[in-house]
């Protein structure tokens, strides 16, 4: 096949085309360099060379997992320092990894997760979900009042990484004091995990339904192994990072676009009287909410907190017809720009409709064109996790409280740590007269 050069921004002798990242928001640089270069186009970010694409036809070609593969890089690779092999960024080829998802997969499942309702009842939102359901631990309960440590350190790691990952490599070397803090936060994370582990032994809890025990006690039905104690760790911090921003994110994006859309807060509360009225919100509720789950889910395509997807061929190949991809490139997936692609989602791509989905929308969506969960075997293990979660929380609050914005005039602003988050955004909840 003949094929024509990818477009690529001009470069720079020496940090090629480094400047053009805005270290703080990654992201959102791509998202500017595509409204001008369009639905492909190459970076030379010196360390790595990037490929990034914003179209459903691209992107629908590359979830081909026979063609194409995650490889962690960039902020991926650089939080390798703190996760390791653990699932989210484990290379493809980690034995541990193979392990660690046969081993964790059952337990994720709907019916495995239907039977921690009780747990995530009694928790605060997504960090002290994780550590109930997942370690039996309470990090920031209904019963203390100032952040607990290890969210602090995340939140300053995930930072950190994301900045090392679109810096010069020479300055990261010179950030002496920030690879110290960096370092110090990582091991008191660790030390937290670890003692939690340590615990567990000696006081086991056979009767636990958490992550810790299948983590401590299943063997891989394949080998017959267990994980080891420092795959533990990773897999410990790991449902830490990748369940708190995700979740407690698209649930303020959700607020916020049900605010800026009242129609859909009356239908969605509307929906939470029928179903609940009065009354406690019991297991058998949650299959009910059909109006709220289609607002989650057009949330998780407006506006979801993962903003791109590595991908690598798993050999040089040519996409698109006629462009040329190397097995050493990486792939930025835009999930923005494959969710608001106008060629598959229509003229109103760019408006909250939970309504698309509704109806047999949902069932009626092309191939990969929804992928707010990531792909294939890489895809979210915590998908069925966060999706009760995030109903229950948004059934509870709707029953009990009538929700607006501090700033009546507020506008969405985005800001980035590994996540995609509103910036500045805040809410009031006023108690429902009457309601609990
Ligand atoms: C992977 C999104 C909640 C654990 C992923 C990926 C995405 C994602 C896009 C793939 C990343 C990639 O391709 O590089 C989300 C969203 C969530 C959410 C939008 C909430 C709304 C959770 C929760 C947990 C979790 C609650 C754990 C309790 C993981 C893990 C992986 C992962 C372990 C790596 C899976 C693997 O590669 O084997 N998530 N996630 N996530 N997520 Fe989530």
């Amino acid at each position: 096949t003949s094929t024509v050069p990818i477009p690529q921004p001009p470069t720079h002798w020496f940090t090629r085309n480094l400047p053009e990242m805005d270290p703080s928001f990654p992201v959102a640089s791509l998202w500017r360099l595509a409204a001008v270069y369009g639905d492909i186009f190459k970076l030379d970010l010196v360390a790595r060379q990037a490929v990034v694409v914003s179209s459903y036809e691209l992107i629908n070609e590359i979830m081909d997992q026979s063609r194409f593969r995650k490889n962690p890089s960039g902020p991926l690779k650089e939080l390798r320092a703190l996760l390791g092999d653990g699932l989210f960024t484990a290379y493809w080829d980690e034995e541990n990894w193979h392990k660690a998802h046969r081993i964790l997969m059952p337990v994720f499942g709907p019916i495995q997760i239907r039977k921690m309702f009780p747990e995530m009842l009694d928790s605060e939102l997504a960090f002290d979900t994780i550590g109930i359901c997942g370690f039996g631990y309470r990090f920031n309960s209904f019963y203390r009042d100032e952040i607990h440590p290890f969210a602090k350190e995340m939140a300053a790691a995930l930072i950190e990484a994301g900045k090392r990952a679109n810096r010069p490599s020479v300055e990261n070397y010179l950030r002496i004091k920030s690879a110290e803090e960096l370092n110090k936060n990582i091991h008191s994370m660790w030390k937290l995990c670890d003692d939690l582990v340590a615990d567990r032994k000696r006081n086991p809890k056979p009767d636990a339904r958490d992550l810790l025990n299948t983590m401590l006690n299943a063997s891989d039905p394949q080998t017959g192994e267990k994980l080891s104690d420092e795959n533990i760790r990773f897999n410990m911090v790991t449902f830490l990072v990748a369940g708190h921003e995700t979740t407690s994110g698209t649930l303020a994006f959700l607020f916020y676009l049900l605010l800026k859309n009242p129609e859909t807060y009356h239908k969605a509360q509307k929906e939470v009287d029928q179903v609940l009225g009065d009354g406690v919100l019991k297991p058998d509720h949650l299959p009910q909410f059909k109006y709220i789950e289609a607002c989650i889910r057009e949330t998780l395509r407006f506006q979801g907190p993962i903003g791109l997807l590595n991908i690598q061929p798993i050999e040089d190949t040519v996409i698109g017809g006629k462009y040329r991809v190397t097995a050493d490139e990486i792939i930025l997936c835009s999930v923005q720009g494959l969710h608001h692609d106008r060629r598959v989602w229509g003229e109103d791509a760019d408006v909250f409709r939970p309504e698309r989905l509704l109806d047999g929308g949902w069932e009626r969506l092309p191939p990969n064109v929804w992928k707010p969960f990531g792909n294939g075997a890489r895809a979210c293990i915590g998908r069925f996790f966060a999706e009760q979660e995030m109903i229950m929380a948004v059934a509870m609050i709707l029953q009990r409280f009538q929700v607006s914005m501090v700033d009546s005039n507020y506008n969405l602003r985005l800001k980035s740590t590994l996540t995609v988050k509103p910036d500045g955004f805040k809410m009031r909840a006023v108690r429902r007269p009457g309601k609990g």
